[in-house]
């Protein structure tokens, strides 16, 4: 089974306003050649509504946002919800980034819910985890990630599954310069799959979208996604500079 080959920036809290407009006219121009992949940039919120007006007439080029609220609507100032994500254009959020997980205290429940208005949004959700450093030296990688999934996964239908991809990273190459090797992530993208397939069907867990995302970089990008079940990456840091990011486009 083929599945999509998507590349993902997350900008995080980075660029001003004139330099997302300038990096996404570059990309525009540099990534033509590559409509065969699905591309995704994740701006920061001010910056959306100029971005996907920017892409709207592109091919296989969309704009996500990094969050959204788990509630619909009211009183909770400083939060965006998935209804104004999907009116400015939006077409993904990423949903239990580890940055969010850890610096901002987000819980299964929360990711449930925000999950849950994603889909109500009709925004593709983009579902991150992955094991920290303890977890791994400890050789405890496999039942983090196994339980960072089932717990929220577990209360969604094989149906809902269909506007998920995931996303395995590991905490401690984000932002690090250290990634996981080929084999580690080709290891664990196989375990997830596995996951997968013991929660939902075969069928499913052979669909899925699994990427790679921790210092993913343009020289390491060939070699991570030469991996049979690694489907593409969420690129932080390189996603920065059109060069690195399009040499990791160009990486399939
Ligand atoms: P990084 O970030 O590529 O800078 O390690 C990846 C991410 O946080 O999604």
């Amino acid at each position: 089974m083929s599945r999509k080959k998507i590349v993902a920036g997350n900008w995080k809290m980075n660029t001003d306003l004139s330099q997302s407009i300038d990096l996404i006219n570059q990309l525009k121009i540099k990534t033509k050649q590559f409509s065969h992949i699905e591309k995704i940039i994740f701006p920061p919120f001010p910056f959306l509504k100029t971005a996907s007006d920017s892409l709207a007439n592109e091919t296989n080029f969309f704009v996500g946002a990094q969050n959204c609220s788990q509630h619909i609507k009211g009183a909770f100032t400083g939060e965006v919800s998935a209804e104004m994500l999907n009116a400015v254009a939006c077409k993904f959020v990423l949903v239990g980034h580890s940055e969010r997980r850890n610096f901002f205290n987000e819980t299964d429940e929360q990711l449930i819910l925000k999950i849950q208005q994603a889909q109500k949004n009709k925004l593709t959700v983009i579902f991150c985890f992955g094991e920290k450093l303890e977890e791994r030296k400890n050789n405890k990688h496999f039942e983090t990630v196994k339980q960072q999934i089932e717990m929220v996964l577990k209360n969604f239908s094989a149906t809902e599954l269909a506007t998920i991809y995931l996303a395995y990273e590991p905490v401690w190459a984000i932002g690090t310069g250290e990634t996981a090797t080929p084999q580690q992530a080709q290891e664990m993208h196989a375990y997830i799959r596995k996951i997968i397939a013991q929660l939902f069907s075969n069928a499913v867990a052979e669909k899925i979208n699994i990427l790679y995302g921790g210092s993913c970089n343009a020289q390491n990008a060939a070699e991570l996604f030469s991996c049979a079940d690694v489907d593409g990456g969420l690129i932080g840091g390189a996603s920065l500079k059109t060069d690195d990011f399009c040499k990791i486009i160009s990486s399939f």
